[in-house]
């Protein structure tokens, strides 16, 4: 038995219970995994049926084109549609967008124009207007704009909905969804409330979005709107596919919190989920206290990890926007048990120093003269010494001196340490808020990073 094509593996996802990460929540927490669609998210649903409505009422014809503003996901699903069904794709995103997704657009025949982000929707350089102005241009085409079609809506109501309600038997209390067109979480919310209108309905938004604020005042404030890295949900406008009507309670999470939601996710239940998936969780994790024995929540995860390889699973990236806890100099210190600085002065002898490796178990000593860094002596350097002049180990230290170790802030973070030691040179110093040096070696950073 098989498919005639690869748009009949459109929906029928798996749910999957959630079993560490929401452990001590008195609900069950099911996932409904729509990264196995074939576009790898959700958006393959309603990517198929704007196309087909459009079909329908005769807005493109076969060999058409379609255009199309989209984060990638939608580009993705109307990509694989226009592939079957015979069509041209042009998509114009933002520059904020994984390139990954870009690329895979292209990898699927799509021409894809990358838009500025930080500008108006109805400035003439947004991803919006310039989707407009194809469309008003190139003969047979259409822009589906997910935003305001309603089957995109008509989509979830027909297929995410139904599914949710077969595969939970009824039981589900509560569904819990990012939002950005408003599609998923309108279209399915719109069925589950026909079949039983007690069910909760919680919306996820991104701080940076007006959706929040819209829902408790219905007043579009553009004072709410700033930059967020959230990729998928969250809006500066209303779009119409919104019936807040079926939505019971709207949460804004911050990027750093789905962001390292989205890693747990991945860890602990062995989901690789997109962004949105974590920020959905992390949502439903900041209202755990709204939940009680015996309801059943569902959780949407629009998308699939992949694409975001470079971003939330990448860890400079993470780092760089401050979203992980970064070991520094100062904590390597502060988990010492000897936190003695051993050092030599000028007139110390090499046997005494090589005494003092010994007992200390050290191989870098700093030289210091009068409080002031004038060098340093490692087991390194003396071997090559003693070795081709067994008389040296009279003489004093700074005859056989070697360049002082660089001295950092005490709060370098260490990673940037690592790119400091290297052969020529074994450890790094930096003074306390005291004034008084410490040194971190090599051997230091390899073990606090393997931690
Ligand atoms: C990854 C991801 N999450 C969440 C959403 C939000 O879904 P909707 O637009 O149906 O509100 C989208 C939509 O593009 C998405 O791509």
């Amino acid at each position: 038995m098989w498919l005639n094509n690869v748009l009949e593996t459109i929906g029928n996802t798996p749910m999957i219970q959630l079993n560490k990460i929401t452990k001590d929540l008195p609900a069950t927490v099911l996932a409904k995994v729509d990264y196995f669609n074939p576009g790898n998210s959700i958006k393959d649903r309603m990517a198929l049926k704007m196309l087909e409505v459009a079909e329908q009422e005769g807005k493109i014809k076969t060999g058409g084109t379609i255009i199309e503003c989209t984060s990638g996901n939608t580009g993705m699903g109307l990509a694989l549609a226009a592939v079957v069904k015979g069509y041209k794709c042009i998509f114009t995103t933002t520059d904020k967008q994984s390139k990954e997704k870009i690329d895979i657009l292209k990898a699927v025949g799509a021409e894809v124009i990358v838009c500025p982000t930080n500008v108006e929707p109805d400035d003439p350089r947004s991803y919006y207007s310039i989707a407009k102005k194809l469309a008003s241009e190139i003969p047979n085409s259409y822009h589906f704009n997910q935003y305001d079609n309603l089957a995109n809506r008509l989509a979830h109501y027909e297929t995410t909905g139904p599914e949710i309600w077969e595969q939970t038997g009824g039981r589900i209390t509560h569904l819990v969804c990012t939002a950005g067109t408003g599609g998923t979480v309108t279209g399915t919310a719109m069925y589950l409330k026909e079949k039983n209108p007690d069910i909760q309905v919680w919306a996820i938004d991104v701080y940076g979005s007006l959706l929040t604020k819209f829902f408790h005042t219905g007043e579009t404030d553009m004072n709410e709107v700033h930059p967020y890295v959230s990729e998928g949900f969250g809006e500066d406008f209303v779009p119409e596919n919104y019936d807040m009507s079926v939505i019971d309670h709207f949460e804004q999470v911050t990027d750093k919190d789905g962001a390292i939601m989205a890693r747990r996710i991945a860890k602990e239940e062995g989901l690789f989920c997109g962004y949105s998936a974590g920020s959905c969780l992390q949502g439903l994790m900041q209202l755990k206290s709204k939940l009680k024995g015996g309801d059943v929540v569902v959780c949407i995860f629009h998308d699939h990890g992949s694409r975001y390889v470079a971003k939330i699973y990448n860890d400079q990236w993470m780092m760089e926007r401050g979203f992980l806890d970064v070991k520094s100099f100062k904590d390597i210190v502060s988990s010492r048990q000897s936190k003695r600085l051993v050092t030599a002065a000028p007139t110390t002898t090499v046997s005494e120093t090589v005494e003092m490796m010994k007992k200390f178990d050290i191989e870098h000593i700093p030289v210091i003269s009068n409080g002031e860094l004038i060098g340093a002596i490692s087991e390194g350097g003396l071997f090559q010494k003693i070795f081709s002049n067994p008389e040296i180990k009279q003489a004093q230290v700074q005859e056989v001196l070697e360049p002082a170790f660089p001295v950092v802030a005490f709060d370098t973070p260490v990673e940037r340490l690592s790119h400091l030691i290297n052969k020529d040179n074994g450890a790094v110093l930096a003074k306390d808020e005291k004034g008084d040096y410490h040194i971190v070696t090599k051997y230091d950073v390899i073990q606090s990073l393997a931690k």
